[in-house]
């Protein structure tokens, strides 16, 4: 399946999809890598692995729609057939959702649906959750609310500080991103139009 992830900074989720993608057991292949934003080490760390790369600056937009149709068409050109947002910081419009309805992944680092939005990791320190996480979903139109595919759990110590909490979080989307990528790359899972996940076991 080819496969189109975006970023909009250090890649760290990116660098796990592409380890993934280069085993010889994966349905996947990176074939291009959208930045909305110029020079970041995501792009180089692309460039070092050979993949195509191409930079959609949301700022040259007059609006998010013309922003997402750009996007849209760089991917038509690659003929991307899964899309990865890893550590994509832009809102996508309703209608790119739709078009790319159940082959578009996005990582949080919560166990959704609890601490949607910004700041999910600050969020379960202020709550005082004991256990938190990261969440591997489908994107729908309303933010982070998909069909949930991959989560993996992570303590939450009482010496933790926001750093070492994203941090060991970090470490657990680095293992939930490329599963569920294969996952769905493979067709073992997909989105049912009630919007639900189906496994084909
Ligand atoms: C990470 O904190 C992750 O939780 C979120 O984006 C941030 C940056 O990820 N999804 P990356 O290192 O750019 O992949």
């Amino acid at each position: 399946r080819r496969v189109g992830v975006l970023i909009s900074g250090t890649g760290t989720n990116l660098q796990a999809l592409i380890e993934q993608a280069r085993r010889a057991s994966s349905s996947a292949e990176i074939v291009v890598v959208i930045s909305n934003r110029p020079g970041v080490q995501g792009l180089k760390r692309a460039a070092l692995a050979g993949i195509q790369t191409r930079v959609v600056d949301h700022k040259l937009y007059g609006s998010r729609a013309e922003f997402d149709g750009t996007i849209d068409r760089v991917l038509e050109e690659f003929g991307v057939e899964l899309v990865c947002l890893a550590g994509f910081m832009r809102i996508l419009t309703g209608n790119f959702v739709k078009k790319w309805n159940g082959k578009l992944l996005n990582i949080h680092p919560s166990l959704l649906p609890s601490f949607k939005g910004v700041n999910a990791q600050k969020q379960a320190l202020q709550a005082g959750v004991r256990v938190s996480g990261c969440t591997v979903h489908f994107v729908a139109e309303e933010v982070d609310a998909g069909a949930i595919i991959v989560q993996e759990a992570v303590p939450v110590l009482s010496s933790d500080t926001e750093d070492s909490l994203c941090d060991r979080i970090r470490e657990a989307e680095h293992r939930a991103f490329p599963a569920a990528m294969e996952l769905v790359a493979s067709g073992s899972v997909k989105l049912r139009d009630d919007g639900h996940i189906t496994w084909n076991t």
